[in-house]
């Protein structure tokens, strides 16, 4: 192993070289044919001129990594080692340069430093799309300055971890750390205003307990298909509707009501804008449980996928509102209760209500305020004389709970009665205990191959490819799939 100068990170650090790290990811991900899902190659970054290609994954895989190396070994790549030896700390990366622009691909952006303890520097070898990375700078929202670097969903190869990080650990008794230089992780970057943590770029930090190890047999490519929605969708269940997740079968997860509790709504360690929905209304009554009901519109989205499957590890009965034409395949098989087409709304709402006998108390939507605002109309109204509620009112106790990922109805659309929510994301990137509960679990849940990973499609171009990529995800026209780009 050859260890790097340590003087010239901004703190002290192991880190490898990347020609080793390259010979230990290929050695420790060979994908296993059985576990793999489908993937999709997408042969130019736009789906007009795209040949979709299906391909087996364990090629792709291995593919992927071949290119890597290649792509490391291009005149003008400087490997780590050699960065630390000095000067040429620079890489490609995305650059937002203005609102409602296109990203400029840069060649001479700083490589991020380790400025805190725990934090962990990744060569990224994958790159996950998500909505919000054409929304922020469409609608011009999220981007803390400019110019501005963005990416949501990463994975790849710890290169340099904090030794900070090492001490604090033998000062807590602890003699091994989860992660190590030589890892491969995916990484859900929740944390947006730290420009050194996001994913367009070829090396990116992250906080160690906000990075996954990524199994033997899971590709690498796929695993940045999953982090954000993968955490949107835990902190929904776990945090806004209370789900005690150790109820899960086969993997029990955290409870994070409890872990919430044990930390304290006053001992300001849970940032001010989201306590509320951290801590309040998680009485008893209150909390999602097992053989509830629970109805997701847009159950086809990523997040939605991974709800599904989840909540259904832990008991829950799922309504899933999607274009069943499409997805219902799909949705089926990740374990749907009942599948309702989204294309008749008002009839989608009257079948939710007709199946749970106006009883339903807990709806997720992750489209938009439109059908969040549709949604609710499935609920159960203690205040309604509607056919069949009084009755159902009599027999329950608690609130009717609709959380809007995308949106929450109106103010004067809001039903009084009902509780509304919206996801507490930087509760990740901002409480080490939930952080590291949410990876720990989506290790074990990958591990055990518990979890079905969203169908992919590989954009060609590396960096370069994802404006072209950005605009596939934005006219829609990969559908129920995660677009991936390797770098
Ligand atoms: N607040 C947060 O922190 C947070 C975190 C994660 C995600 N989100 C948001 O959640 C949404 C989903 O994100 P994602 O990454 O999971 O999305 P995604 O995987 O890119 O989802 C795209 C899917 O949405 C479906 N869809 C589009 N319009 C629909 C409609 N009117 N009704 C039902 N389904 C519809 C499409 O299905 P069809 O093929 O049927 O068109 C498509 O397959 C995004 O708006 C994202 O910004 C928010």
């Amino acid at each position: 192993m050859a260890l790097l100068a340590p003087e010239i990170m901004s703190t002290t650090s192991t880190c490898l070289q990347l020609d080793e790290l390259n010979e230990r990811s290929l050695q420790n991900h060979i994908p296993n044919r059985r576990e793999v899902p489908r993937h999709i190659y997408l042969q130019s970054g736009t789906l007009e001129a795209a040949t979709l290609q299906e391909i087996p994954s364990p090629s792709s895989e291995l593919e992927s990594q071949s290119q890597y190396q290649l792509e490391s070994q291009r005149p003008g790549f400087t490997p780590i080692g050699e960065q630390c030896q000095r000067q040429e700390l620079k890489q490609r990366a995305l650059l937002l340069k203005a609102a409602r622009e296109q990203y400029t691909l840069v060649t001479d952006h700083d490589i991020p430093s380790i400025s805190q303890k725990g934090e962990i520097l990744i060569k990224v070898a994958a790159i996950g799309l998500n909505p919000i990375d054409w929304k922020a700078p469409a609608f011009n929202f999220g981007i803390p300055s400019l110019p501005w670097v963005n990416g949501r969903d990463l994975a790849g190869t710890i290169v340099q971890v904090a030794d900070e990080f090492e001490s604090e650990l033998q000062a807590e008794g602890k003699t091994t750390r989860r992660l190590r230089v030589g890892d491969t992780v995916l990484v859900p970057s929740t944390d947006y205003r730290d420009i050194r943590k996001a994913a367009f770029q070829e090396y990116a930090i992250a906080t160690h307990f906000n990075a996954a190890r990524i199994p033997s047999g899971v590709p690498v490519h796929v695993s940045a298909s999953l982090g954000v929605a993968f955490v949107a969708s835990v902190l929904a269940l776990g945090v806004s509707f209370g789900l005690d997740l150790s109820s899960a079968e086969r993997v029990p997860g955290p409870d994070f009501v409890r872990i919430l509790r044990d930390i304290g709504e006053n001992s300001g360690r849970i940032p001010d804008d989201i306590r509320e929905e951290c801590f309040s209304g998680k009485e008893e009554a209150e909390r999602i449980k097992r053989g509830d009901w629970l109805a997701i519109w847009g159950a086809s989205t990523t997040t939605g996928y991974l709800t599904i499957q989840l909540a259904k590890l832990a008991g829950l009965n799922v309504i899933c509102v999607a274009d069943v034409a499409r997805h219902g395949k799909k949705l089926y098989h990740a374990g749907a209760d009942l599948l309702v087409d989204r294309h008749n709304p008002e009839r989608a709402i009257e079948i939710i209500r007709g199946v749970t006998e106006g009883k339903l108390r807990y709806a997720l939507d992750i489209v938009g305020r439109e059908t969040a605002t549709l949604l609710q109309g499935a609920l159960h109204d203690p205040t309604s004389s509607s056919t069949g509620d009084n009755e159902a009112s009599a027999n329950q106790t608690g609130k009717s709970h609709l959380l809007g990922l995308t949106g929450i109805p109106k103010e004067q659309d809001r039903n009084p009665a009902f509780a509304y929510h919206t996801v507490p994301i930087k509760l990740f990137h901002s409480s080490p205990a939930v952080g590291e509960g949410l990876v720990t679990w989506l290790e074990e849940l990958l591990s055990a191959g518990a979890l079905t990973l969203p169908e992919t499609v590989h954009a060609e171009g590396g960096l370069g490819g994802i404006n072209a990529a950005l605009e596939s995800l934005r006219d829609g026209t990969v559908s129920g799939k995660r677009i991936v780009v390797s770098i």
